[in-house]
């Protein structure tokens, strides 16, 4: 242990005093020559950029506008090919904590690797990005150091600070810690303290907006920007469904399915005489549900419902179909909850015959058309703070798949009980719900009525944006153009005064 910490702290210390006065002295030089570039933005992600879909949103509107655009953030998943297709998009990726640092005990690690935080995340918004940003616009959470450094740099480069509040950190360090537990209060402090005052603070929900003002105050322009699925989350087709389930129909049980032969059927499709494939009349009811299988989601209520499913299944002599039950998602609470549910389905003697549960692990191109395969989709999330809304659910409508949602909070915003999907409090719930809707199957009437509403929602956004005539499902282009757009162009209305001013680019 004291071998650990004397060999790399030391000499790194000093490194790092060297290191920030240095900076320091080139960075008032700096200040004084240049001023922050118009029409350019740093977007900071303190994760993996690849998997913030938001944050790339976000980017790719900004650089649609001809922002040159900064993307700071780690390596990881792949970014939405648009935006590796954008000419003012630049990544700029920040360097992982040393390996080592796990070996340490988190006491000793914790510091360090904050430390290490601050300073590539200063390197990158105050050196590699060569002139100081217009905008920074940063996610919250996490705050911790984000907020503070951004505010930091916002006020040394004179760069405008925009927060993007999609939840509030200190709410999910509560989840784990207790909301007593002085870490959270200090947490809570620090979020208010350094996320009060922005150029302009967006919020994923009403409720959230509502809430922050209240309590914390905020100081700046403030909107309310929905998140919207990517643009690739469609329904499927037909052709679609067969294609993905004779990918991962070999991993799924063949004594529950309906007899398919490949490449000829699948479970749920078979081709045709006319050489295309369509849905079969006796395939299963595909519900799917997706979860970072964390504190949050209580996945029990699931299993009950789907326990009391098989025995009413049983019991209605045809008139309930077969449900194929997908759940998608890595998580710290997946294996407890899924050897739960293997024990159940295999009963004792008595192993369920209607209801079959799978977690497939799924390519990551395959996630949106397993959504789009499913006949309707199931939302355990409750939020931390009550304030923010399941991106599952918004990938689901993008799929054009009515939810089953656990209720809470600031659901309304999202989910219209009886238009786009049901709401329900506890397991009995969800399986009258989960009756009600799929009695009949594949014709099943209550299904197909809410499954109608999508299509009628995407009608009425391409003949009018009119608001009273029923639930419109609008784009984020759509909005972002009429609520961000004003906020970081106020100046600018035509499309042709975009047209990039060479000067501009001296910095
Ligand atoms: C766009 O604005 C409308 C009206 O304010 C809202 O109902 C809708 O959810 C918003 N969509 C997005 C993507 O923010
Ligand atoms: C389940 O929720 C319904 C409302 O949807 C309620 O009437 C019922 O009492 C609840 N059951 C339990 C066991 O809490
Ligand atoms: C471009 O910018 C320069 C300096 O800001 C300004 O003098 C010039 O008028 C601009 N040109 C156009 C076409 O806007």
């Amino acid at each position: 242990m004291r071998d650990l910490l004397a060999g790399p702290t030391l000499p790194q210390l000093i490194c790092i005093v060297v290191f920030c006065c240095v900076s320091w002295l080139l960075l008032s030089l700096r200040k004084s020559l240049s001023k922050p570039r118009p029409r350019s933005v740093a977007i900071l992600v303190l994760g993996d950029v690849g998997r913030s879909p938001r944050m790339m949103y976000h980017a790719e509107s900004f650089a649609k506008l001809r922002f040159e655009t900064f993307l700071v953030g780690y390596e990881g998943s792949k970014p939405v090919p648009t935006l590796l297709s954008l000419p003012h998009v630049h990544f700029l990726y920040l360097s992982q904590p040393p390996p080592f640092l796990r070996k340490l005990p988190f006491i000793v690690s914790a510091p360090i690797k904050i430390l290490q935080q601050v300073l590539t995340i200063l390197y990158a918004l105050l050196w590699r990005i060569p002139c100081p940003p217009e905008f920074i616009l940063v996610q919250n959470p996490p705050s911790i150091p984000t907020l503070a450094l951004v505010w930091l740099v916002g006020a040394l480069r004179g760069s405008k600070v925009i927060i993007d509040w999609h939840n509030l950190g200190y709410s999910i360090l509560a989840l784990k810690l207790g909301s007593d537990h002085i870490f959270v209060k200090l947490a809570k402090m620090f979020e208010a303290y350094f996320g009060r005052a922005a150029h302009v603070h967006l919020f994923v929900t009403q409720a959230m907006h509502g809430f922050l003002v209240k309590e914390w105050k905020l100081q700046g322009l403030k909107a309310v920007l929905h998140d919207r699925p990517p643009a690739h989350f469609h329904p499927a087709t037909a052709f679609e469904i067969h294609e993905l389930f004779l990918r991962i129909s070999p991993s799924l049980p063949v004594a529950f399915l309906p007899p398919h032969d490949p490449p000829a059927s699948t479970p749920l499709t078979r081709v045709t005489s006319s050489a295309s494939p369509s849905l079969r009349p006796d395939r299963p009811a595909v519900l799917v549900s997706s979860t970072s299988w964390t504190e949050d989601e209580d996945f029990s209520i699931l299993l009950d419902a789907l326990s009391i499913y098989e025995q009413r299944a049983r019991a209605a002599h045809g008139r309930l179909p077969r449900v194929l039950m997908f759940v998608t998602g890595k998580g710290p609470l997946r294996e407890p909850y899924m050897r739960k549910a293997r024990s159940l389905q295999d009963g004792e003697g008595d192993p369920w015959q209607w209801v079959h549960i799978t977690s497939t692990w799924l390519e990551p191109g395959d996630y949106p058309l397993l959504l789009g395969s499913a006949d309707l989709g199931i939302s355990l999330h409750s939020s931390s703070s009550a304030l923010d809304l399941p991106m599952k659910i918004v990938d689901m409508f993008g799929c054009g798949v009515p939810v089953c949602a656990l209720d809470f909070a600031c659901l309304s915003e999202l989910v219209i009980d009886g238009t786009n999907g049901v709401i329900f409090q506890n397991a009995t719930g969800l399986v009258d719900h989960l009756e009600n809707l799929l009695e009949g199957f594949p014709n099943a009437l209550n299904l197909e009525s809410l499954r109608a509403s999508f299509r009628l929602a995407i009608d009425r956004r391409s003949i009018s944006s009119r608001e009273d005539e029923g639930w419109v499902w609008n784009s984020w282009d759509d909005n972002w153009t009429r609520v961000v757009r004003p906020l970081v162009l106020p100046d600018v209305h035509g499309i042709f005064e975009l047209e990039v001013n060479d000067t501009r680019t001296r910095c």
